[in-house]
């Protein structure tokens, strides 16, 4: 056996020991055991040198030199890994982070919510419906949406699939990138077929225009083209929930200390997965990729402070993001005290916020949706509030498509209440169309180049 180099008992299993939430019930143990085996015998996804850079950026970021953007769907579903659906995630974040660039003058860094997001934390075990009860939907790498009893059960096998897709998904996007679909000089790649129509293509173009002008002035003065730093890159990200899949890919490597989850990038802990004596936490801990936790609800200071010490004891820059999803109501008395106490106590963060989850709400259908000024609300809050407490918003974490969906209401396109039935494709959390993604970066892109961003980029 293998030492952590923690200098104590962690190992890739041992949360095992620990009392853990939000798994799936397997109701046949050996299929599980067989499928978990042969997962764990497949080549990697990511590789611990990416996953070195990426936290090289991230502790950037937390001095302020470069912005996190972390989005995309908040269920993947197998159905969508296609190539449009795909190349529009990359594109749309590739708009978002020009349009960040422009507004924060500091590099981007892009982390999607993809090539993983499979399995999903609920607030039930179950679902009745119409006096019949069924184990809930998790996520399509562990049951489907589907109705029936065979749909909702566990099935150990899509935990391959699912890994499965998420290498393709992978391989696709190297590809894109590789291929030049990322590169700066080249923005017209990106550009989604309703681009044209948005109200937000002035604004758009100026953009992308203005940048495309840096990159020739800049290449004028050095007398060559930029390589590297017009081609940018994307990292992976998705909740490491379902712990049994995350031991399954934790490993090794030649050369280098310690343990990697070589499935992803960057994981990260969800809020109803954070108990400091849980399952998850002990996981976490032990794993060398720079990681993110969650915090919303209920998260005390004190909490905050010993989550930081479990997850990054010798206080390294690059390790911890803190992801703030409280809601636009609450954030203004959540956050301050947290952050003061944080920064008091010297920890090293990068702090994100996630402006989704706290503004969830149903409609009286059942429907969920988010509003677009709640989520922008809270977003400007925290930007203030990390400013005054002495540091500042290093990130931003979207749920987000690249497709034409109507999830959440309002922007400038004006999606209501009443056009959610016509394209509401989400299984479990409403997302940002592309036009409101692209809306929100630019307001945000406005706040951080310290201009008002208050209302609809329309005026
Ligand atoms: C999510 O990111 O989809 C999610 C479930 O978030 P949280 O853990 O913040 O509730
Ligand atoms: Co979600």
């Amino acid at each position: 056996m293998q030492t952590s180099g923690l200098g104590d008992d962690w190992a890739p299993d041992s949360w095992q020991r620990k009392p853990v939430t939000q798994q799936p019930v397997y109701p046949d143990a050996k299929a599980l055991d067989s499928a978990l085996a042969r997962l764990s015998r497949l080549p990697p996804l990511v590789t611990s040198w990416e996953i070195e850079s990426l936290r090289r950026q991230l502790a950037e970021a937390t001095l302020g030199e470069r912005f996190l953007l972390q989005g995309g769907d908040c269920s993947e579903s197998f159905e969508d890994c296609e190539s449009d659906s795909i190349a529009a995630k990359l594109k749309i974040l590739l708009q978002m982070s020009l349009v960040l660039v422009q507004g924060g003058k500091k590099r981007v860094i892009r982390l999607g919510r993809f090539a993983g997001q499979y399995a999903k934390p609920r607030s039930a075990d179950t679902e009745t419906r119409g006096g019949v009860t069924l184990p809930v939907y998790r996520g399509d790498m562990i049951n489907r949406a589907n109705f029936s009893l065979a749909d909702r059960t566990p099935d150990p096998e899509l935990l391959l699939r699912g890994y499965e897709r998420s290498a393709l998904t992978i391989n696709f996007i190297r590809a894109l990138i590789d291929g030049g679909f990322a590169d700066l000089h080249h923005p017209e790649y990106w550009e989604l077929g309703f681009v044209r129509r948005s109200p937000l293509a002035a604004e758009y173009t100026r953009m992308v225009e203005s940048i495309g002008e840096s990159l020739r002035f800049m290449e004028t003065l050095t007398g060559g083209t930029l390589g590297d730093s017009s081609q940018v890159d994307f990292f992976t990200s998705h909740e490491g929930l379902h712990l049994l899949y995350e031991q399954a890919q934790t490993r090794r490597v030649p050369w280098r200390e310690g343990w990697y989850n070589l499935a992803t990038h960057l994981p990260w802990i969800g809020n109803r997965t954070r108990a400091l004596d849980g399952a998850h936490i002990e996981y976490f801990r032990g794993i060398q990729n720079p990681i993110a936790i969650k915090l919303g609800g209920t998260v005390s200071s004190d909490e905050a402070i010993a989550l930081c010490e479990r997850l990054n004891p010798r206080n390294e820059s690059g390790r911890l993001t803190l992801i703030t999803r409280f809601g636009a109501d609450r954030i203004e008395s959540l956050l301050p005290p947290i952050v003061d106490a944080v920064r008091r106590a010297g920890k090293v963060v990068l702090w994100s916020c996630d402006p989704m989850h706290g503004n969830t709400e149903s409609l009286s259908s059942g429907v969920k949706t988010r509003r677009f000024d709640r989520i922008l609300d809270e977003l400007e809050k925290a930007f203030h509030i990390l400013q005054e407490g002495g540091t500042h918003l290093g990130g931003v974490h979207f749920e987000l498509t690249g497709d034409d969906v109507t999830e959440c209401v309002g922007g400038a396109s004006g999606v209501t209440e009443a056009d959610l039935a016509r394209a509401y494709r989400s299984q479990v959390d409403p997302r940002l169309n592309y036009e409101q993604a692209l809306e929100m970066a630019l307001l945000l892109s406005r706040l951080m180049a310290g201009k008002r961003s208050r209302g609809s980029t329309s005026h």
